[in-house]
């Protein structure tokens, strides 16, 4: 795969524009994640939340069009300066190969310039590649979470501080 040609967007305002790579990202959801959300649980996303919702794509100008990658989707509460990171999946067929890295960099960089301070997230304790990506990302452990996905799963809860990011920028 040629990385070069990749894009990564972002999207505030859901418009009609963004539908077929929104429409794309609930499929990424519902055939690569071992826990899909429901129609309504997309829905209250935007009814609730202040969200950013991270793409990563390779534009294609064939009748297939854009290839999804890798999305990401975080959630504010308004007036708070800690951003929710409640999804990042990359397509299956793709994975170990940079995506979600490239879209986490301008994750980081984004959240920063709009002057948010904190990154938080759960994850559950026995996804080996997902608990790796958050360490690599400098995210410390805040606390487990007994049984927080179900009995016996159970979850960390981890923190990315954008302070560094901000001074960077
Ligand atoms: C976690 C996930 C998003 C990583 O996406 P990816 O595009 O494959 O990740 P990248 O190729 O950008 O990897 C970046 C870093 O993450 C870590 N990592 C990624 N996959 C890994 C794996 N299978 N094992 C160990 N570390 C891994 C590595 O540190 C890697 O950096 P390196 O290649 O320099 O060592 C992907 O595994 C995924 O979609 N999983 C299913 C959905 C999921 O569980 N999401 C998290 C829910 S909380």
């Amino acid at each position: 795969m040629n990385k070069c040609s990749s894009v990564v967007s972002y999207v505030r305002q859901l418009g009609p524009q963004h539908m077929p790579l929104w429409r794309q990202g609930i499929e990424l959801d519902l055939n690569e994640f071992s826990h899909p959300w429901t129609e309504e649980q997309w829905q209250q996303t935007f009814e609730v939340y202040t969200p950013y919702f991270f793409f990563h794509y390779r534009p294609d100008n064939s009748e297939a069009g854009q290839e999804l990658l890798c999305t990401a989707l975080l959630l504010m509460t308004p007036g708070d300066d800690l951003a929710h990171l409640v999804k990042i999946q990359t397509k299956r067929s793709v994975q170990g190969l940079g995506h979600a890295k490239k879209l986490f960099s301008e994750i980081t960089q984004t959240l920063a310039r709009d002057g948010l301070k904190t990154i938080y997230l759960e994850v559950e304790e026995s996804n080996h590649p997902a608990v790796q990506f958050y360490h690599h990302h400098q995210f410390l452990v805040l606390r487990r979470l007994k049984d927080f996905y179900g009995q016996s799963r159970h979850a960390l809860a981890m923190a990315k501080s954008l302070t560094a990011t901000q001074a960077n920028l």
